[in-house]
């Protein structure tokens, strides 16, 4: 059974009553269960929207989403879900542990219950225990923390979490990283979005990319691997000078480095290349992949969502 899915998912919002912001459009998307799912895009791309429209806080102009299999319109969709808001925030008077107490009564746990929670995952996400500090005098990166521990305390199977990683710092982001592959371990399902590409590479199975409201990839990283993949830069030793100089002239990007030579070569080029150099008693030295970064990656999708946006 699919973990969530949307079809033909779409967010117009209204503003002043005139002005309309298309803030996400026709998103069909499938995550499976047990999978560590990033949604990854740039500010105002349309995640928090997707992530409200999954949690039924606000409705779709389009489409429609489940979750476990329920319409997110059913109450019961959000039984086994747990979710992570992009700004938590609580009363500043209760402790952690009170909040903690306080959302398994809501998701009717018993008390032995909720006390074996609560000291399990308010240790293991590094926060304090003690009745004297309550949320208020909470930093940033503590209530972030706070807002994990509430969104998993009743052990759900599907997890939504709006940029968990933001405000962390690096062992906080290490913790919430862990955490996920804990879950997925244990067979959850995450779903999280981000706008930082480090988060997605350490953890995800799979990605989709999301800009101006509308998902641009969807897949596994090792599909965006092969998609970065442009060419090999071939390592030759012994080259001859004239031999460089034809390279160049046939449009080969050559780079002469001390003894060597490196050269930019196609996939499809690559055979023919390697066995005229190698006839011609040159030294192959090495063939590496050349391929671009997941960054350089991302980027195209913003700068063409960025260029169709100056031509509507
Ligand atoms: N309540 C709202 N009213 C009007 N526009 C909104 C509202 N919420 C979000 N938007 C707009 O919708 C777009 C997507 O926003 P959002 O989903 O919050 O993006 P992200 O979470 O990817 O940063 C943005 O252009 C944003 O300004
Ligand atoms: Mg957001």
């Amino acid at each position: 059974m699919t973990a969530i899915q949307t079809s033909g998912l779409g967010k117009v919002y209204t503003k002043r009553l005139t002005r309309k912001v298309v803030a996400l459009k026709d998103l069909n998307l499938e995550v499976e269960r047990g999978e560590i799912f990033g949604f990854l895009g740039p500010n105002g791309a349309g995640k928090s929207t997707t992530i409200k429209l999954l949690m039924n806080l606000i409705r779709p102009t389009t489409g429609d989403a489940k979750i476990l299999g329920i319409p997110v319109t059913e109450a019961s969709s959000r039984k086994k879900l747990g979710y992570l808001p992009e700004e938590p925030n609580y009363y500043g008077y209760v402790t952690a542990k009170e909040l903690l107490e306080m959302v398994g009564r809501i998701h009717g746990l018993s008390g032995p219950e909720i006390e074996k929670q609560s000291t399990e995952i308010l240790s293991f996400l590094d926060l304090p225990f003690e009745k004297r500090r309550t949320i208020a005098g909470f930093s940033k990166g503590m209530v972030q923390r706070v807002g994990l521990a509430q969104a998993i305390f009743h052990d759900p199977e599907v997890v939504v979490l709006d940029e968990p990683m933001s405000g962390l710092d690096p062992p906080g982001r290490k913790l919430v990283a862990d955490l996920m592959l804990r879950m997925r371990d244990q067979g959850k399902t995450i779903f999280f979005s981000t706008h930082i590409l480090h988060d997605v590479e350490v953890v995800c199975d799979r990605i989709g990319i999301i800009t101006g409201g509308q998902l641009r990839f969807c897949g596994t990283l090792a599909e965006v691997i092969s998609e970065t993949f442009s060419s090999y830069e071939v390592v030759l030793r012994k080259v001859q000078p004239e031999q460089v100089r034809n390279l160049k002239a046939k449009g080969f990007a050559a780079k002469t480095f001390e003894d060597n030579v490196k050269v930019d070569v196609s996939k499809e080029d690559l055979p023919s290349f390697v066995d005229a150099f190698v006839q011609h008693g040159t030294e192959l030295v090495a063939i590496e992949p050349k391929r671009f970064t997941l960054e350089d990656f991302f980027m195209g999708f913003i700068d063409s969502a960025e260029a169709s946006s100056r031509r509507t």
